[in-house]
Parts: C-alpha cells; sequence; structure tokens
C-alpha cells in the first residue's frame, strides 16, 4: 500500500503514518466493542481518541499492541500488515502500550519497573539476562526513561513509596523503557489532581515532538490542549476525526455526548 505523507505546515517535517487500521473490528459475541475501524497514526502527533464509557477506546488500544486479536480488519505498521504476528513481536517492533489502571511493581524500585519493561523490547528475563552488556544495556535504557519523565532522582526508590501522580509518570517511563515509536496511553490522567495532570500535559507536550501518540483520556480540558487530531467513538463506532476545532463544531459530536452527563463539547 502507498505510504500517505502528511507535511506539518508550521514546521514543514514531513509526518509519516507509523500505524493504520483498516476496517478494523473487535467482537464479543454479539457485542461489537469496536465495529470497522479506518484510522491512521502519523510521527510527532498526538492523536487522541476519545468517547463515553465503553465506546472501545481501550478495545482499540488492545488490538493496536497485539493484546487482542481482532475478528476482522487489518493494523498496518510502517505500511505492513502485523495483524496476525505473535503479542511480543508488537513490543518489539515499538509499539509501546501504557495501561488504564496502574500496572507497577510496587516492591521494585522505579530503575527495577523500568528495566523489568525494557527487556519485553531486548526479550529474556532481566534476572536471567547474560552478559553484563544486556545488564548494562537494559539499565542504561530504564535510567533514561526516567530521565526522560523527569523521575531520575527517584530510581531507586520503592514503587509503593512513590506519590500516585509519580506512579502514573513511572508507567510512562516504563513504556518509554521499551524505546517505543509509538506510545499507547489508556487514561494516563485518571484520578490526578489539576497539578499532576498539568505535569502529565507538559510530559505529553514534549514526547509528542519524538514519537506517534495514541491518548485515549477522558480530561477533555487535557485532550483539547494536546491533541494534533482528535477521534470520537461511541458504542464501537467511529464518529469522527479531525482537528480539535472541527471536532468541538461538530454537531454529531455535542449529540453523542447528550445525555452522558459530560457537557465537554
Ligand atoms: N474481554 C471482554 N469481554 C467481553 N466484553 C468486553 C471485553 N472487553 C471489553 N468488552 C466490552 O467492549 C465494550 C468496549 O469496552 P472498552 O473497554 O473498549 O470501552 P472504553 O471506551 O475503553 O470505556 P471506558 O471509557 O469506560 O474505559 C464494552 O461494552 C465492554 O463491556
Ligand atoms: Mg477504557
Amino acid at each position: 500500500m502507498t505510504q500517505q505523507i502528511v507535511v506539518d505546515t508550521r514546521t514543514l517535517i514531513p509526518r509519516p503514518v507509523v500505524l493504520e487500521t483498516e476496517g478494523l473490528c473487535k467482537y464479543w459475541g454479539g457485542l461489537k466493542a469496536l465495529d470497522d475501524l479506518s484510522l491512521s497514526f502519523h510521527d510527532h502527533e498526538l492523536h487522541s481518541v476519545v468517547g463515553p464509557n465503553g465506546a472501545g477506546k481501550s478495545t482499540l488500544l488492545n488490538l493496536l499492541c497485539g493484546s487482542y486479536r481482532p475478528t476482522r480488519g487489518r493494523i498496518l505498521h510502517n505500511g505492513e500488515a502485523i495483524d496476525s504476528i505473535k503479542p511480543w513481536a508488537f513490543a518489539r517492533r515499538g509499539i509501546g502500550r501504557g495501561f488504564q489502571k496502574t500496572n507497577i511493581y510496587p516492591s521494585m524500585s522505579c530503575l527495577e519497573n523500568c528495566a523489568v519493561a525494557a527487556q519485553r523490547r531486548i526479550g529474556g528475563s532481566f534476572n536471567l539476562l547474560r552478559g553484563r552488556n544486556s545488564e548494562r544495556l537494559l539499565l542504561e535504557m530504564a535510567e533514561e526513561a526516567l530521565r526522560k519523565v523527569g523521575l531520575g532522582a527517584r530510581r531507586d526508590t520503592l514503587a509503593s513509596r512513590i506519590s500516585y501522580g509519580e506512579q502514573r509518570q513511572l508507567e510512562i517511563a516504563m513504556v518509554l523503557a521499551t524505546a517505543p515509536c509509538v506510545l499507547l496511553l489508556d487514561e494516563p490522567m485518571a484520578g490526578m489532581g489539576h497539578e499532576e495532570s498539568q505535569l502529565i500535559i507538559e510530559l505529553l507536550k514534549q514526547l509528542k515532538r519524538e514519537y506517534c501518540i495514541v491518548l485515549v483520556e477522558h480530561d477533555m480540558d487535557a485532550v483539547f490542549e494536546l491533541s494534533d487530531k482528535l477521534t470520537v467513538m461511541v458504542n464501537g463506532q467511529h464518529l469522527i476525526t479531525g482537528s480539535v476545532d472541527q471536532v468541538r463544531d461538530d454537531p454529531k459530536v455535542k449529540e453523542a455526548y447528550l445525555g452522558q452527563g459530560d457537557e465537554v463539547f
């Protein structure tokens, strides 16, 4: 298939498509959790996916990272179909996934958490790694990831001893430790206060210069501030994709959110 290249009109930096879905479906018996979704995600772009509860957002991320197999449709990474590769091969390709619920090991240090994540990319077990070079590489990847999220000073602190906001930062560091090209983030600001969310917003502003980011998030102020592109889904169906302004002004979106108690648009 031909690679579609978008050029940022402000910076003239090309933003090639990194990840694509074509007619992607995930059915659980009669329930269409995701139905016929065709989207493209570009490099150096933060693309948010929003929608009411049960819209299929986490399902999409689970499909994009290989945790779920599609019922139908294709996923392409750099133009190559990857929907039938093994789940671990997604991480090896640099498709990194953060989780909706905190997914850290509380009894390990921040550095160890990131090192365990990094071994997903390198392969093998952290404890069983042979050779000092492999171990050094893992620790370097882990340290770099902690530094990027601003947790460098917490490297030896147990994950259970850091604040909730820092745990969510650590979770992003664990994705970064896998040396990803794509970051799939599921509600990284869930349960955070304003100040903690602001830290994550600033972090994501930095990271989107370097990565293709797919962000699922209910905090609409954050979504509006961060998104280069925005997709709205409802009941497993694609409703609209566009810029923040295009989506905000669309009457279909307002209608979809009516009665959800979510007067964000
Ligand atoms: N493993 C599963 N088995 C059966 N149904 C599932 C499974 N996972 C998700 N679903 C269903 O698929 C639909 C979409 O769920 P999903 O978790 O993707 O929604 P979501 O948009 O992430 O919602 P939220 O905003 O609440 O996180 C829901 O109806 C959900 O109950
Ligand atoms: Mg979800």
